[in-house]
């Protein structure tokens, strides 16, 4: 190789680094950027949750869950002001995903658009009202999180649909999940659907014992 050629693409590859290298604070400072105005934004709303929000520990919980498995297609049923969704949708803006969401109440929807909004999320979230016993049905997937937050009888319909629609490694989380038959967790109810999640043999289901709200995780078996 000539001594021009060689210098040449030395000269490449040195501006190839210097614009690589550039580019990154732009990123970083829009990621702490984007930290800072949901940690204000979570700050600020606290005390304010009043619409069967998810608590802190479990939001933060659904945020470690997307993060550590780098999920990127995430659907919710039961958006309700939109707490979960955020604590979702803030880990799906580190990993490049977005959060379809799903709920049935006009009220609830449109504020959780305006939460979604004053917390910086609103590109990474999809808000659909609609009755999820069908948009469930719809939804061509495929997804690779699913947490399941509204009407407890229905959770074993909503999980039937999706089974097919989730990735291998993916995970449905629900929410209000009670190990004991009888009472809320019961006939029909989320006593149900956990006999039924850790009857599937391609799933690993659990209960998670930190969660304040009866977190149940089911994790679709990767491929052998
Ligand atoms: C427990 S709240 C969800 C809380 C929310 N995940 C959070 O933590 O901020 C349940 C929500 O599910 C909604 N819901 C109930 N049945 C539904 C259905 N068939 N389709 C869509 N949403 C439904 C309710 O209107 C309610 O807002």
């Amino acid at each position: 190789m000539s001594k021009t050629n060689k210098s040449a693409i030395l000269v490449f590859c040195l501006l190839l680094f210097l614009s690589s290298v550039s580019s990154l604070p732009q990123v970083t400072d829009k990621n702490r950027n984007l930290d800072d105005r949901v940690r204000a934004f979570l700050s600020k709303t606290e005390y304010r949750w009043r619409d069967m929000n998810v608590p802190e520990t479990d939001g933060e919980i659904l945020y470690n869950i997307v993060l550590e498995n780098k999920y990127t297609k995430a659907l919710e049923i039961g958006t309700s002001t939109g707490k979960s969704g955020i604590y979702i949708a803030w880990a799906l803006s580190k990993t490049g995903g977005k959060l379809t969401t799903i709920e049935i109440d006009r009220g609830r929807y449109e504020e959780a658009l305006v939460n979604f909004q004053e917390a910086g999320l609103s590109e990474y979230i999809e808000a659909r009202l609609a009755d999820a016993h069908e948009l469930v049905q719809e939804l061509a997937g495929p997804f690779d999180f699913v947490f399941i937050d509204a009407d407890k009888d229905w959770y074993t319909d909503y999980a039937q649909a999706l089974i097919a629609k989730l990735e291998a490694g993916g995970c449905i989380a629900a929410h209000n999940v009670y190990e004991r038959r009888g009472g809320w967790g019961g006939h029909g109810g989320t006593g149900d659907f956990f006999e039924y999640m850790k009857g599937l043999t391609q799933f690993e289901t659990t209960i998670l014992t930190e969660s304040r709200g009866g977190l149940s995780v089911s994790y679709k078996k990767k491929a052998m």
